[in-house]
C-alpha cells in the first residue's frame, strides 16, 4: 500500500530536518535514507586524501555508518564535493533505488523534492533562521564535547548555506509544491506534528 510513496524532506543545515525526517520514518514504518551521509561519506575521504569523484563511484552502504562523518569539518568538506556535478551524478542511483523501495521511503537532504524525486507524493522543506540553526548545532556540538564557539559555529552554517544555496548544479531550495515547515519558534513535538499532518493530507498511511 505504501509502495513507492516517497517522502522528500529537504532544508539547510541543522534546521531540524534529520530528526522530523527520523521520527516521520518511524510513525509511517517507512525506510529512512540521510543522503547528507553520502556527501559526507565523500567528504571524509577527500579529507584523507582520495579523488572526490572516485570515492562518490565506490561508495559503499558501510561507508555511511562511520561516527566520524559528524565532525564540522566533514560538514564543509562534504558541502564542497556537493558542488561537483559528476559526484551528484555517482550518487543519484542510489538514492533513486532507496526512494522507489517498497514499503515507503522517507529521503532527506538538500535537492531530494527538486532533483531526486520530483515526483515525490510529499516534499516538506524544513527551515530556520541561521542564528536559532547555529544556536542548535551549537549546543549540540558542546554536548559532544566539541569546543567551536558560537560564532564559529554560526559561520559555518552561513558558509554552508551559501555554498549549498549557490551552487550552479542542484542547489538547495523548496521545490514549487513543497510545504515549508519553519522550526524557528516549534519545539521538536511541534514540527513532527506538522510534518506528520502534511502527510497524512496527500494521502500517506502506515505501511
Ligand atoms: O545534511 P548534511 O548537513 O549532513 O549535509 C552535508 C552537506 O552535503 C551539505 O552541506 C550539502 C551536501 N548535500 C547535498 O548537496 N545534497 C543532499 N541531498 C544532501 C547533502
Amino acid at each position: 500500500m505504501a509502495d513507492g510513496f516517497t517522502i522528500a524532506i529537504d532544508g539547510p543545515a541543522a534546521a531540524g530536518k534529520g530528526t522530523v525526517s527520523k521520527a516521520v520514518a518511524e510513525y509511517f514504518g517507512f525506510a529512512h535514507l540521510d543522503t547528507g551521509l553520502l556527501y559526507r561519506a565523500v567528504g571524509a575521504k577527500v579529507l584523507a586524501g582520495r579523488d572526490a569523484l572516485d570515492a562518490a563511484r565506490t561508495l559503499v552502504v558501510e561507508d555511511l555508518e562511520d561516527d566520524s562523518l559528524r565532525t564540522p569539518d566533514v560538514a564543509q568538506a562534504a558541502s564542497k564535493v556537493a558542488v561537483i556535478a559528476e559526484v551528484r551524478a555517482a550518487l543519484l542511483d542510489f538514492q533513486r533505488s532507496f526512494a522507489a523501495r517498497s514499503g515507503g521511503a522517507v529521503l532527506d537532504g538538500r535537492d531530494i523534492g527538486t532533483v531526486i524525486c520530483p515526483h515525490a507524493r510529499v516534499k516538506l522543506f524544513v527551515t530556520a533562521s541561521a542564528e536559532i540553526r547555529a544556536q542548535r548545532r551549537f549546543a549540540e556540538l558542546s554536548g559532544r564535547g566539541i569546543t567551536d564557539s558560537f560564532e564559529t559555529v554560526l559561520a559555518d552554517v552561513k558558509a554552508r548555506d551559501a555554498r549549498d544555496m549557490e551552487r550552479v548544479e542542484a542547489p538547495l531550495k523548496p521545490a514549487d509544491d513543497a510545504t515549508i515547515i519553519d522550526t524557528s519558534r516549534l519545539t521538536i513535538d511541534q514540527a513532527v506534528a506538522a510534518a506528520v499532518a502534511a502527510v497524512q493530507a496527500a494521502g500517506g498511511q502506515k505501511a
